[in-house]
């Protein structure tokens, strides 16, 4: 334990007047909804029953995170610069170096994928293949992180919320997650209703589990 005070101490001094933020309650409202069938997302009228509104947007966000941290997400938005491939995030095959141009600058990503699922070579598509910036890694974070640099315009690619919102709502890669081809699971619930989930967290405070 000692050995990780200095650490704490450091992490602490790095996130400057945030770390005296009081600490966010873990445990589930009182009232909350039981969970949503697995393949389904409940919708933001499952939360009504959670009074307080700071308490209803973390548990919206919770909701939210299965979508955000599901496999057909979070093997796009990984830390290591690498895609990552199937439910348990292994290493994309062919493998891919950092920047994923394999020493050839034509073995871009668009290379291989293209703008619609290609069945019978199983290679995942849709316009704009491309991985998501470092600063929107969510692979291996926690929930908590991943709501943080969300909500945080240096890390989120300089969106307002509402933007956020629409990105969820409209993207074209995000859209994949629920049409992913060959036998991969689609993300739980539907595009519209991850939209709808969205726009309850950001009417309730948009805050963070
Ligand atoms: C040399 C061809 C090739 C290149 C280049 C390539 N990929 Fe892939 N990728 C594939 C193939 C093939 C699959 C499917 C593997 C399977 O599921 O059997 C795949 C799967 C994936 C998946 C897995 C989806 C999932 O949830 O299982 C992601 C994500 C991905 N690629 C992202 C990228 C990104 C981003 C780039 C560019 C940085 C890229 N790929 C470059 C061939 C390629
Ligand atoms: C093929 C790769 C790929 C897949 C699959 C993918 N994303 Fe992304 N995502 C990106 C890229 C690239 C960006 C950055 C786009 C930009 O900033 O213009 C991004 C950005 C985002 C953002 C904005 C992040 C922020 O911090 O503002 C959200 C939200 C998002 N994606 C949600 C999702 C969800 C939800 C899924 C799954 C249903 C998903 N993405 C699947 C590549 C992907």
């Amino acid at each position: 334990v000692s050995r990780r005070a200095p650490l704490a101490l450091a992490l602490v001094a790095a996130c400057g007047g945030r770390a005296a933020a009081p600490a966010p309650t873990t445990t589930t409202p009182s009232h909350a909804p039981p969970p949503a069938e697995s393949g389904a997302l409940l919708a933001p009228s499952a939360f009504a029953s959670i009074a307080e509104p700071a308490a209803r947007s973390r548990a919206i966000f919770v909701e939210i995170g299965r979508v955000l941290l599901h496999p057909r997400c979070a093997n796009c938005h990984p830390g290591d610069d690498v895609p990552h491939q199937g439910d348990a995030h292994e290493p994309h095959e062919p493998p891919l170096v950092a920047g994923a141009t394999l020493g050839v600058p034509a073995m871009r990503c668009g290379t291989c994928h293209q703008d619609r699922n290609a069945e019978l070579a199983r290679v995942p598509g849709a316009p704009g293949w491309k991985l998501a910036p470092a600063s929107m890694a969510w692979l291996g974070r926690s929930l908590s992180d991943v709501c943080a640099q969300l909500i945080d315009p240096a890390r989120n690619g300089r969106r307002t919320l509402a933007a956020v919102r629409d990105h969820v709502a409209h993207d074209a890669l995000v859209a994949w997650g629920w049409a992913p081809g060959a036998d991969r699971a689609p993300a739980p619930g539907s595009q519209r209703e991850l939209a709808d989930l969205f726009q309850a967290w950001i009417d309730t405070g948009a805050a963070c589990p």
